[in-house]
């Protein structure tokens, strides 16, 4: 609820190695052991924006050869540089409702990534989740179905650390929305998601658990409060959730800029931040000399900055970063594409060649046209598709199905939305090797089978959309119109939309165009890019629109994924990750776009707590127009024979016993000259240091303030053995274990009962019965390929965890 507070944990967990992280802790132990103060530090504390080549840097280890680490963006690719491939978006793969095309793709990603020199992806997104359909940035995600997202991003940190590079899982937590992330001009602080125990574990916190589970190497704190505090000094939330219940064993970093004091966020779990000033370039730092002096002072713990150092190194041996090494990494600079040009790019210092224009793509182009048509929903389909290619004349109409007039990479961070969409904008984005548009693929298609085909690009051209409608009509043709409708991170505004989306409408007039080409066209298919769900309600039934497909957020490779579903070349499979619904209040949950708390953090009590997408549609008895899990396919499907087999597994006992005691590694000289700027150091204008400007602490943190009695919480300080929660566990990462024991398998036959091979994805949902339990939830799915005619079988299994409620009082499953 509206200014409620989020509980104090201290101390903040350190890393013991659990499960197959304990040869990485090993190696990291003996590493940090060897480091000094300044060393460690170093290894904590972003250089400053525009500091290095990458999104974030962090400072080196000349000493011991240990290169700065390179965090880039992004969850759909490497951005900010050339020659890499433009994947899908989360909410594409997510709609393939295939673990393996969930892998792959990550695995693709991190190839990307690793060939260009970098060492962690700032990617995959479970936060937001996607609580309202406006969010800005729901389709670097996967799906508001939790279940769904964990599976997806779990694959996906897998994935992507398969490469030998680490992924980051962002952002943690409660990240829902775009308007007041950071504030405003007359709002001093960040919104507070306002969220409960039970929604948090069972909704928001759930994928993040699966990617924890999964070994994800890092995760990104949120720049939004949880309960009045902000996500990088949260105890609860990084202490108390992440690391202690969930056991997480890499690192945290902040997003950039989200850190908001020093020794807070250090005493709350924080291990790194990035990129490491306080503004951009502003050469102040909550960390680095700051954090050398808290720890001389003992303010902040030495184990706690050991800790820090710890996580940072296992994660880097956990995923094998050292066979990993590529040439002249990183082979890319974020801030230009010169070939030549300043290493130190903010302090225009160390002119030499810093782009090699590497091409990494390898054969990546194939996997992407397939994830994108496997990541397509057919949604409406009266006998107009697959199109035979003996249209006498094809018409092509919408500027979504035509190029950028300023290129596919035309507008900074993909920030306007000409041409097809084929990315939602912001940080979450990769330059496009090429774009393949819709128009030039259907017209090879056509133009293949020597047939004609017509396009109307301009979304306003009215008279010229009835025209060419009237003749496609003539001879009984097809008309293909493309609509969208796009949104993105909140630092680009696009349209009067600040990231989130100001409504659920098409964009340029899409409705316009449907009404004008359907005026005079009975044979019209409806093909949308968008991010999300959209009011399709003043056409849908329309006899005159034959099908309707979702063709999501499809990246490089559009125009060939489409054709391919158009034309039967892939029978369609994907599936709705999201609700469609009949208007905008349908969703039950909405954003804050006014603020609602004077000056002071605007409040978002998520007060429907797990009711979000088709959980409330359920419980209010609101009837979509297209269902979750809903997507047709030009084959047919009958079930049968759905057996339900027990297993027998031990019963459910909270986790008891304690951790050992923190370790030290190494010592701290506690002689002040030790760390001043050594005499061959000339410092990089807003560079971030880890030194001293004096043997003074109160003279080198410059801080008038300096020494003032504050009183920070004193379990903060204890490096005694700690329990263990009763939801965590002592043997490996993802909390108890025996929430993962199979308590059942279900298992069904699938029969093709068409005339095609196709694709299926059974769904398993599950009622779980309590009085404040959904009608029913997704807990498992599978994605299979039957031939016309043959059968094949669903399998799949039910956790303990997939049975659980939380319980808040006892504070377990
Ligand atoms: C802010 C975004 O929220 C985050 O997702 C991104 O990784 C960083 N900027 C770095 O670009």
């Amino acid at each position: 609820q509206s200014g409620e507070t989020s509980p104090p944990s201290y101390p903040s967990p350190w890393g013991e190695g659990l499960g197959d992280w304990e040869a990485a802790y090993a190696q990291a132990h003996a590493f940090v052991s060897q480091l000094t103060l300044l060393e460690k530090v170093n290894l904590t504390t972003g250089v400053g924006w525009e500091g290095e080549k990458c999104v974030g840097n962090n400072g080196a280890i000349p000493r011991l050869g240990f290169k700065s680490l390179c965090m880039q963006d992004s969850p759909l690719g490497v951005r900010d540089t050339d020659f890499v491939s433009a994947f899908p978006a989360g909410v594409t793969i997510a709609a393939t409702w295939d673990r393996q095309l969930f892998y792959q793709r990550g695995y693709d990603m991190g190839s990307e990534h690793r060939d260009k020199g970098v060492d962690v992806q700032l990617g995959p997104v479970v936060g937001p989740i996607g609580r309202s359909p406006e969010g800005g940035r729901n389709w670097e995600g996967f799906s508001p179905d939790p279940v769904l997202s964990g599976i997806a991003v779990a694959q996906t940190v897998k994935g992507i650390q398969a490469a030998g590079i680490m992924s980051c899982t962002k952002h943690y937590i409660g990240y829902e929305q775009e308007h007041f992330r950071q504030g405003g001009p007359t709002i001093s602080d960040s919104i507070s998601s306002n969220i409960d125990d039970v929604t948090m574990h069972e909704l928001y916190l759930w994928p993040f658990a699966d990617a924890v589970r999964a070994g994800t190497a890092s995760v990104m704190c949120s720049y939004n409060q949880i309960n009045n505090s902000y996500a990088c000094q949260n105890s609860w939330t990084q202490n108390y959730l992440l690391k202690n219940e969930l056991g997480f064993q890499g690192f945290v970093m902040t997003d950039w800029s989200g850190q908001h004091s020093g020794v807070s966020s250090a005493l709350a779990g924080l291990d790194m931040t990035m990129p490491g000033d306080i503004g951009f370039d502003s050469g102040t730092s909550f960390w680095g000399p700051n954090l050398t002096i808290a720890v001389l002072n003992g303010t902040i713990p030495q184990w706690r900055l050991d800790d820090m150092c710890v996580r940072i190194v296992a994660a880097w041996y956990y995923v094998d970063r050292e066979a990993n090494q590529v040439e002249n990494a990183p082979n890319f600079s974020s801030w230009t594409e010169d070939t030549f040009g300043y290493l130190h790019y903010y302090a225009s210092e160390d002119y030499t060649q810093i782009n090699y224009h590497v091409d990494v793509r390898g054969d990546h182009a194939a996997n992407i046209r397939t994830q994108a048509a496997k990541g397509t929903v057919l949604l409406k389909n009266n006998g107009a598709l697959p199109l035979t290619g003996k249209e006498k004349l094809t018409g092509v109409f919408g500027s979504d199905a035509s190029e950028n007039q300023y290129g596919p990479n035309g507008c900074s961070d993909r920030g306007c939305d000409n041409g097809t969409l084929a990315m939602g904008w912001g940080s979450g984005t990769a330059n496009f090797p090429y774009l393949v548009t819709p128009l030039e693929a259907i017209k090879a298609e056509v133009l293949s089978n020597g047939k004609s085909i017509e396009s109307v690009i301009d979304d306003y051209a009215y008279a010229q959309q009835n025209a060419l409608a009237r003749r496609i009509s003539d001879v009984a043709g097809a008309c293909i119109v493309f609509v969208n409708a796009d949104a993105g991170e909140g630092y680009i505004i696009v349209d009067d939309n600040e990231g989130d989306r100001n409504n659920l409408t098409l964009w340029h007039n899409g409705d316009d165009l449907i009404r004008n080409v359907t005026s005079f066209c009975n044979n019209t298919i409806v093909v949308m890019h968008t991010v999300g769900p959209v009011l399709v309600d003043a056409w849908y039934e329309n006899e005159n629109v034959t099908a309707i497909i979702w063709a999501a957020i499809p990246g490089q490779e559009s125009g060939n994924a489409i054709t391919d579903i158009l034309y039967g070349k892939v029978n369609p499979g994907g599936k709705n990750v999201f609700t469609w619904g009949a208007s905008r209040g349908a969703y039950g949950t909405d954003l804050l776009y006014e603020p609602n708390n004077g000056a002071g953090a605007p409040q978002e009590d998520f007060a429907e707590g797990i009711f979000i997408d088709y959980r409330h549609f359920d419980r209010v008895g609101e009837t979509p127009i297209y269902e979750f899990g809903f997507g047709l396919s030009y084959t047919t499907f009958a079930y049968s024979n759905l057996q339900v087999q027990t297993h027998s597994a031990p019963a459910y006992t909270p986790t008891t016993g304690q951790t050992g005691s923190a370790p030290v590694l190494g010592s701290v000289s506690n002689n002040t000259a030790d760390y001043l700027l050594p005499d061959d150091i000339t410092p990089l204008v807003a560079y971030i240091y880890p030194y001293l400007n004096s043997t003074s602490l109160a003279a080198s943190s410059g801080d008038p303030q300096y020494g003032i009695n504050y009183t920070f919480p004193a379990g903060a300080y204890d490096s005694s053995p700690q329990p263990f929660l009763a939801a965590g566990s002592k043997v490996a990462p993802g909390g108890n274990q025996a929430l993962y024991d199979i308590l059942f398998t279900v298992t069904a036959t699938v029969t093709n009962t068409g005339g095609v091979a196709g694709d299926e994805v059974p769904q398993l949902y599950l009622s779980l019965g309590g009085p404040n339990d959904a009608k029913v939830v997704l807990r498992n799915f599978d994605r299979i390929t039957i031939a016309a005619g043959a059968s094949g079988t669903f399998t799949a299994d039910i956790t303990r965890r997939d049975l659980s409620n939380w319980d808040t009082d006892a504070q377990d499953w």
